[in-house]
């Protein structure tokens, strides 16, 4: 068995892979030699993320501009990336937005905007990547999160979306398996150094309770994610779909929910 993970010349695309997580997803799979696409709505952004992609390894990077809820928009950076790098190996589902607000506090136009990008986002995504991707062989990775799993206060936006995202990862597994595609869902952890713990845990005090709270005792790192996309995206991989792989050193396990609840509850009434 071959157990080196190569992506030579393998094409890779990450619906909003210009920062944090996507970014260091991306950057895996360019060290590892493939051919990077990457999206999201910053112009300056995927400028600023293709720039510290393309040195990386032997493959090239290219990035699009296009918000996931506007599915021509996706259709046209999708084609762009087929045209420059061939038809895509891994897809990579991870725009979201997040913010903490109680759903009293929360306007209909907000959980629709979370919904929008998280849930439909990935559908279109999904939906328009179809035609581009390799058929037999692609892998689409859903980059879900731990409120999927754990009904979560001031998250009731995030908990909708993301069950939902690990959804469509579910029935995409069951349609598109015979096209010799899998679909499976990641679900990190806190993530330290991200625009996500910097919403949901932003003071020293808080990011020390998630630490707490995580059963290996500590925040996740991306490179740790990335090296979970890698994994997944693999032949050793070859007989996984369907699923929806916790990468959080436990987190979604338990840990004190009420503690957290606290924090969430707090940020939530601060002042935007
Ligand atoms: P981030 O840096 O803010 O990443 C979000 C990315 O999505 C950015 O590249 C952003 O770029 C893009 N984006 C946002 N809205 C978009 C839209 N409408 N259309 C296209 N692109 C859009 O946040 P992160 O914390 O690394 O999170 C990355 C992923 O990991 C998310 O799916 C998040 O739910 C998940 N996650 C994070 C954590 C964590 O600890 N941080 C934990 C669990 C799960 P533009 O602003 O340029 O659009
Ligand atoms: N609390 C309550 N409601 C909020 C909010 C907050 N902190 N931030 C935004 N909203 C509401 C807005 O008031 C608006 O609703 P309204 O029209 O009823 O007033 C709605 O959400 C949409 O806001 P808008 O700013 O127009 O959305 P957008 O599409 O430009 O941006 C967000 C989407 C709000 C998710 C924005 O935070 C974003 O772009 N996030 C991406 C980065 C990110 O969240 N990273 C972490 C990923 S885990």
């Amino acid at each position: 068995m071959d157990t080196a993970i190569n992506y030579a010349d393998k094409h890779v695309f990450v619906a909003g892979g210009s920062s944090g997580i996507n970014l260091g997803i991306a950057m895996g799979f360019a060290a590892a030699g493939a051919h990077v696409g990457i999206l999201s709505r910053s112009q300056e952004k995927i400028d600023a993320a293709v720039a510290e992609i393309e040195p990386i390894g032997t493959g090239r990077a290219a990035g699009f501009s296009a918000d996931v809820r506007d599915p021509e928009k996706v259709e046209v950076a999708l084609r762009g990336a087929f045209d420059a790098f061939g038809p895509i190996d891994v897809l990579v589902s991870g725009a979201a937005g997040n913010f903490p607000a109680l759903a009293k506090d929360l306007s209909p136009n907000g959980f629709k905007a979370v919904v929008d990008i998280d849930l439909l986002g990935t559908f279109n995504v999904l939906r328009t990547g179809l035609e581009f991707l390799r058929k037999p062989g692609a892998s689409i990775i859903n980059i879900s999160a731990p409120q999927a799993l754990n009904p979560t206060v001031a998250q009731i936006h995030v908990c909708a979306a993301k069950a939902g995202v690990d959804m469509v990862t579910r029935v995409l597994a069951m349609e598109w398996g015979e096209l010799g595609i899998r679909v499976n869902s990641i679900v990190p952890g806190p993530i330290s150094e991200t625009e996500g713990m910097r919403r949901l845990a932003p003071t020293p005090d808080a990011l020390a309770t998630v630490g707490r709270n995580v059963p290996l005792g500590r925040l996740g790192k991306i490179e740790e994610i990335a090296a979970a996309a890698l994994l997944l995206s693999s032949p050793q991989a070859a007989y996984i779909t369907g699923a929806v792989i916790p990468v959080d050193g436990g987190w979604s396990l338990g840990g004190d929910r009420v503690a957290m609840a606290a924090i969430l509850a707090q940020l939530a009434k601060a002042p935007r």
